[in-house]
């Protein structure tokens, strides 16, 4: 019988792990069967799996990598608890001490306070006064979201119905965090800075996703107008900042992927909106380029 070893010295056998599409949908991830492909092109291989497929069998894979999980932010504890549980069985990318962090975004405070430049937040739990901006425009959304999912914005005269959000998610027991709606977003669109295996990968752009009045509930677009981008420095140094202000987990694993989203202050400086450590949306069509760099550094990371 060919030992574990042996096999995996051969071709690791590697899981892609996402969400499964509803009945008679297709998957949103356009990503996953190229990637799937490089994979196996490259000696690996890879399957797709449903995280939550109860027949599932992780201990089976030389590698887990949380590809496109895009429905756990319903299901937080659930989700981290499987990512606690598959990380005994195998190798789990990105780790799960990794996951639990950042699937909270109170980790912006802490970024900021490390002195990483972030979008200026408080943070509003249930129970706490609503205390909302006056003299300016603010954004209200929730410590567990994507895809805009319960995210507004609300001039200072929009009060009450921002109140009304506000109560929302705190009956659904969500903390919300608030932000200044940052102009930049606007005219510079948001920026996203994508790592592979310790290297920048590629960057894409995106146009601003909250429209005026459109209410918190709404199905928004959640990456208008997205095109290659080319960072500045300025923005490539934010990012690394980002990064290293990330907390080593007990094991000290790095990060095998990495995805930082920077918009403009009101200084015009760069600053972190989004570090997105779980399931980055990879864009590998704006950058087929990058899919045998992808590819082989989770070879790397499954050996
Ligand atoms: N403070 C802000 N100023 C301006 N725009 C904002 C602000 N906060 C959020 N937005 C807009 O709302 C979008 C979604 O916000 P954010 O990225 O924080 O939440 P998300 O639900 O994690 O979204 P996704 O998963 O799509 O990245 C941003 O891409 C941006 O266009
Ligand atoms: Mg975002």
């Amino acid at each position: 019988m060919e030992s574990a070893v042996a096999r995996t010295a051969a071709r690791p056998r590697i899981a892609l792990a996402t969400y499964r599409p509803e009945e008679g949908t297709a998957s949103a991830d356009r990503d996953l069967p190229v990637l799937k492909g490089a994979l196996d092109d490259a000696g690996a291989r890879a399957e797709i799996v449903y995280w939550d497929d109860p027949a599932a069998d992780w201990a089976d894979f030389d590698l887990v990598v949380i590809r496109s999980t895009w429905d756990y932010s319903w299901r937080v504890a659930e989700f981290v608890a499987w990512a606690e549980r598959v990380a005994k069985l195998t190798r789990l990318a990105n780790p799960a001490a990794v996951v639990r962090w950042n699937t909270d975004k109170r980790y912006l405070g802490e970024l900021a306070a490390s002195g990483v430049p972030t979008v200026p937040t408080r943070y509003l739990a249930p129970g706490d006064p609503a205390d909302l901006p006056d003299g300016h425009e603010y954004v209200v959304k929730p410590t567990s979201g994507a895809g805009a999912r319960l995210a507004a914005r609300y001039r200072p005269e929009e009060r009450e119905t921002a109140l009304r959000h506000l109560a929302r998610m705190h009956e659904k027991g969500l903390t919300a965090m608030v932000q200044p709606y940052l102009r930049g977003v606007d005219t510079a669109g948001e920026r996203a800075l994508q790592f592979f295996g310790g290297r920048f990968l590629h960057a894409a752009r995106k146009g601003a996703v909250l429209a005026p009045g459109t209410a918190y509930d709404a199905d928004k677009v959640p990456h208008p107008r997205l095109e290659v981008w080319q960072p500045a420095p300025a923005e490539l140094a934010v990012a690394e900042r980002a990064l290293a202000a990330v907390p080593d987990g007990p094991d000290g694993d790095a990060l095998l992927y990495a995805r930082v989203d920077v918009v403009d202050g009101d200084d015009g400086q760069p600053c972190v909106m989004e570090l997105e450590l779980v399931e980055p949306n990879l864009f590998l069509r704006l950058h087929p380029e990058s899919v045998p760099v992808v590819a082989e550094a989770i070879i790397r990371a499954a050996r």
